[in-house]
């Protein structure tokens, strides 16, 4: 799929999902072995020389593939999501802050290519994932240090394999690392049809937690509230039926009241966003 510029434009400027990949299909067949004599390949990248408005400041670039090293790792790259942070990070807010010009892109799923010399972790046909923040994952292609990537199951479904390691591990971290919730005990959380609160919906089913999940009101709410329990939530109320005095009696049977932080950077989408376990 191309027109990922368009895509970041429009996404840029308005509410953000984490829903949207840029995916790659270039007819990309087998694994090449490593050679030092291959040809250079193009390599088309989103690219920014200075920090702005994404919509202004992002580019589709033609770079040249980098010569795979004894330690490189030459990647196909096969879907990269667009979160939050990557728009913070070309705005330049974002806490991590790659040097200039930068590829876009921070997670993502790739296949590798080939391997320089002295690569044992990884072999080609391997999916790989970045390790870290800051890899530039918005490329066809493209030559990487082996400790830069992680080894994952090639047999994963793609979306969710360019998505592991955000979304899903900050949930993760957040319902295991400021309580210790026990089956039964209950969360309640805010945005909770974004990417995060998808991924908290559920992890929490799975170690037996209940959801109360709180969206913003819109058309179609009921489509939304059925998804969202079709992943595990027990609740979905609206900001405005959250507000409501008759709340009162359904947040009276909670016991436990214990406040967890979502751990959200400043200048993010969600500014109150935040999970408390009940
Ligand atoms: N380690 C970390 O600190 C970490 C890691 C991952 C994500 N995050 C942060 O977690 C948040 C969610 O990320 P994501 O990728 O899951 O987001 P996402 O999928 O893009 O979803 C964004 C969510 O924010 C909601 N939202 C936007 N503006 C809002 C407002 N003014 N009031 C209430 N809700 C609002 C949206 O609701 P609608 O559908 O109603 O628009 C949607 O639920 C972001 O702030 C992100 O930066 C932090």
């Amino acid at each position: 799929m191309w027109g990922c510029g368009a895509l970041l434009g429009a996404r840029a400027g308005s509410r953000l999902r984490c829903e949207l990949f840029l995916a790659w299909d270039r007819g990309w067949s087998a694994a090449a072995p490593y050679s030092a004599s291959a040809e250079p390949s193009r390599v088309r990248a989103l690219v920014y020389g200075h920090h702005g408005d994404p919509a202004k400041v992002v580019e589709l670039k033609n770079l040249e593939l980098a010569a795979v090293g004894r330690s490189d790792v030459h990647v196909k790259m096969l879907a990269a999501p667009i979160n939050p942070s990557d728009i913070n990070m070309i705005q330049g807010n974002y806490g991590l802050l790659p040097k200039l010009p930068a590829v876009g892109g921070n997670e993502g799923v790739g296949q590798v290519v080939a391997v320089g010399g002295s690569v044992t972790g990884v072999k080609p046909g391997d999916w790989v994932i970045p390790a870290s923040a800051g890899l530039g994952t918005w490329q066809t292609e493209a030559v990487f240090s082996e400790e830069a990537l992680i080894s994952i199951p090639s047999d994963l479904p793609l979306q969710s394999a360019a998505t592991l390691s955000v979304n899903p591990c900050t949930a993760y971290r957040m319902l295991m690392d400021f309580e210790q919730l026990q089956p039964g005990d209950c969360v309640i959380q805010n945005a909770s049809n974004s990417g995060v609160g998808q991924a908290v919906i559920q992890i929490a089913a799975a170690l037996g937690l209940r959801t109360v999940n709180v969206v913003r009101d819109r058309p179609d709410l009921q489509k939304l509230t059925d998804r969202l329990k079709s992943l595990g939530a027990e609740h979905v109320l609206t900001e405005e039926e959250l507000r409501k005095h008759e709340m009162k009696n359904f947040f009276k049977v909670r016991k436990r009241r214990l406040k967890t932080d979502q751990g959200f950077h400043q200048g993010q989408t969600v500014t109150n966003g935040g999970v408390r376990a009940l």
